[in-house]
C-alpha cells in the first residue's frame, strides 16, 4: 500500500552537539548531499552569539533563521529525510528536549579536539532516557585532536553509551590520509580541497589486502591494521536491533566542512536508521501504520512581524495521514479544527502541501489555538506523553509596567507560555505571577517580545528559589500536610497542579525526609 510504502521511507532526526563542533556544517553537507541546496552557506547558524550585537538583535535574527531552519526535509536515494533543528545555545535547551521528542534517532557531532562537552552530554541523557538511537559523527578530523582511542572512551565514560566504530581514521590533522569504512571495507581518501564530494573510494575489501599500501604508504597501513584489529577485538560485533534499541551507538569520523566522512555517514545512517516510530499516548501505544491520522504539537513558532501576529504550530505525524482542508479533532479544545494551508519545510523554502505521512512535520498557521504538547486525531481521545517541561531554576516575579496594557500583557504572557519560552505559576500566597526558566536568556526574551508584540511591559522582581519542583503522593493526608505547612511555598502551575518552590537543595532533602510519601518531581511528566 502507498501509504506503508511512504512511512517505510521516512527518516526523522536530529543532529545534536555543543555549539561549534560542526552541526550547522554536517546539515548543510547532508543538505549538499541530498541536492536540496546548491551552494555551501545556505544554512544559517542559529548559534546566538553573544556580545557581538546586542542580544535582543541577535534573539530577533535567531527568531527569522528558526522558522526558516526548524525541519529541513529532502530527498535522497529514495528516503525522504527530515532533519529537525535544535538550537544550541544552553538556555534553550528545553526547546531542543521538546524537539527531540519528534526525532526517531540523532546523530551526535563531536570535535575531535575538544571531546564531549557539556551540552551534549545533557542531550544525550534525554535520548537515552527515551532509547531514542544514537549514531556519533567524529569532526574536524583535518585537524589534530585526541587519539581514536582516547576519545572513544570519553565518549563511552562521559556520556554513558556504548560504542562501536564503522570507520577509522587514517592519520589526523596535516596527516590525515583518510578513513577505512569498517562498514563497507573500503578505503575513503582525503585530498584535503574545500569543495564538495572530494573522497576517492577504494575498495579494498580486506585491511590485509596488499594494493593497500600504494594508496597510504607502509607505515599508516601497519597502522591501520594494528588499530582496526584492535577495534575488532575490542567491540562487539555491530548488530542494528542492538543500535535500534538504544544500547549501541555507531561511530563514523570525518571532517564535514570538508566534506569528508559524510556521505559514508549518510550512506550507512540510511541502511541502519529507524523507520517512524509507534509513540505512547496516555489512552495506549500508537502504531505509525494505522489508518487514521493523529499527530501531536512539538514546538510553537511566532511570527517574527508583530503586524502578523500568527503562529506556526509544528505537529509530527504520528499515524495515518495528513490531509489539506480535512477536520481533525483538537483534543483539549474538544474541537474541530481543518487547515487549509498547511506547510512542508523542504530545505529552506516552505511549501503547501496535501498530505503528509508518520515521521513527517507539517506547520499549521495558528492564532492561538494550540500549546505545546496538544494532541489531533481523528476522532479517538488521545494525549502524547513524552513532551516534558523542566523545572526550573531561575525565577522572577513578573509585574505590569504599563497600567493601560495590563490585557495585553496578560495576554502576552500566556501565549509566550503556550509557546513554551518559559513557565508560569501563580504564587498560593498572594497570587503572584512567577515566571520560571531554564536559561537567563529567556527573560530578555520574553520582556523584549511582550514589548515589541504585545506592546505591554513586563517588570521583574527577582526571587531568590533553588528550584520548583511538581509534587503528588497517594498519601492524600500527608499531601494536605505538607500543602499547608509550606503554604508559604507552595504555587500552581498552568494546569492548576501543585508546584513547591524550594529555595535550597537542603530544603528539598528536609522535606523529602519528612514526608516520605510525598514524591518530587523534576520534569512535568511522570508516571504515577
Ligand atoms: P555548530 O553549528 O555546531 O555551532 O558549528 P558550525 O557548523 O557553525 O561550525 C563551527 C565552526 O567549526 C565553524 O567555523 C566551521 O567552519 C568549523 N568547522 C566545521 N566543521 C569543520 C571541520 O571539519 N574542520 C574544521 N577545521 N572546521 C570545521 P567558524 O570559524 O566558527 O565559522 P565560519 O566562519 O567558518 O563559518
Amino acid at each position: 500500500m502507498a501509504r506503508l510504502k511512504e512511512i517505510d521511507r521516512r527518516k526523522t532526526f536530529a543532529i545534536i552537539s555543543h555549539p561549534d563542533a560542526g552541526k550547522t556544517t554536517l546539515t548543510e553537507k547532508l543538505l549538499l548531499y541530498g541536492g536540496a541546496i546548491k551552494t555551501a552557506g545556505a544554512v544559517k547558524s542559529n548559534k546566538i552569539n553573544r556580545g557581538a550585537t546586542s542580544d535582543f538583535m541577535e534573539i530577533e535574527r535567531q527568531r527569522g533563521i528558526s522558522v526558516a531552519s526548524s525541519v529541513m526535509g529532502f530527498e535522497y536515494r529514495n528516503f525522504k529525510i527530515n532533519i529537525l533543528d535544535t538550537p544550541g545555545h544552553q538556555d534553550f535547551a528545553e526547546d531542543t528536549f521538546r524537539t527531540l521528542t519528534a526525532a526517531d534517532s540523532v546523530i551526535v557531532v563531536v570535535d575531535v579536539a575538544k571531546g564531549v562537552e557539556k551540552q551534549t552530554e545533557k542531550l544525550v541523557k534525554v535520548c537515552k532516557m527515551r532509547k531514542t538511537p544514537i549514531m556519533v559523527f567524529i569532526n574536524k578530523l583535518d585537524r589534530t585532536g585526541k587519539d581514536a582511542f582516547d576519545l572513544l572512551d570519553e565518549i563511552e565514560q562521559k556520556l554513558d553509551i556504548k560504542v562501536r566504530p564503522l570507520s577509522w581514521p587514517i592519520g589526523m590533522g596535516p596527516h590525515l590520509q583518510g578513513v577505512y569504512s569498517i562498514y563497507r571495507k573500503e578505503l575513503d581518501l582525503y585530498s584535503g580541497s574545500v569543495t564538495d564530494r572530494v573522497e576517492e573510494k577504494v575498495n579494498i575489501q580486506d585491511i590485509f589486502n596488499e594494493d593497500m599500501t600504494e594508496y597510504i604508504g607502509e607505515d599508516a597501513q601497519d597502522t591501520l591494521r594494528e588499530e582496526v584489529e584492535l577495534v575488532e577485538s575490542v567491540y562487539p560485533e555491530f548488530n542494528r536491533d542492538t543500535y535500534l534499541a538504544g544500547d549501541i551507538s555507531p561511530v563514523f569520523f570525518g571532517s564535514a566542512i570538508n566534506s569528508f566522512g559524510v556521505q559514508e555517514l549518510l550512506d550507512c545512517f540510511l541502511d541502519i536508521a529507524p523507520k517512524p516510530q509507534p509513540k505512547q499516548a496516555e489512552e495506549r501505544l500508537v502504531e505509525p501504520q494505522e489508518e487514521k491520522f493523529s499527530g501531536f504539537v512539538f514546538k510553537i513558532h511566532a511570527n517574527i512581524d508583530p503586524r502578523h501576529r500568527n503562529r506556526i504550530a509544528f505537529v509530527k505525524v504520528v499515524s495515518g495521514k495528513f490531509q489539506r482542508n480535512t477536520n481533525y479533532k483538537h483534543i483539549r479544545l474538544d474541537k474541530n479544527m481543518k487547515f487549509s494551508s498547511p506547510t512542508a519545510f523542504m530545505a529552506a523554502k516552505k511549501d503547501i502541501i496535501e498530505v503528509a505521512y508518520p515521521g513527517d512535520i507539517v506547520g499549521l498557521h495558528d492564532s492561538g489555538n494550540f500549546k505545546i504538547g496538544d494532541t489531533l486525531t481523528e476522532g479517538e481521545t488521545l494525549h502524547y506523553k513524552g513532551i516534558p517541561s523542566f523545572a526550573p531554576e531561575l525565577f522572577n516575579y513578573i509585574e505590569n509596567g504599563d497600567p493601560m496594557k495590563s490585557k495585553q500583557l496578560a495576554k502576552g504572557i500566556d501565549q509566550l507560555m503556550d509557546e513554551g519560552v518559559a513557565q508560569l505559576f501563580i504564587r498560593k500566597l498572594n497570587g503572584r505571577k512567577i515566571i520560571g526558566t531554564v536559561g537567563a536568556l529567556q527573560f530578555e526574551v520574553i520582556q523584549h517580545r511582550l514589548k515589541h508584540e504585545y506592546n505591554a511591559t513586563g517588570l521583574y522582581e527577582p526571587i531568590q528559589l533553588y528550584k520548583a519542583c511538581w509534587i503528588t503522593s497517594t498519601n492524600k493526608e500527608q499531601l494536605k500536610e505538607f500543602i499547608s505547612l509550606k503554604s508559604r511555598s507552595m504555587a500552581l502551575d498552568k494546569f492548576g497542579r501543585n508546584v513547591f518552590l524550594a529555595d535550597s537543595a537542603f530544603t528539598i532533602q528536609m522535606a523529602e525526609q519528612k514526608f516520605p510519601d510525598i514524591v518530587f518531581h523534576y520534569t512535568s511528566e511522570w508516571e504515577d
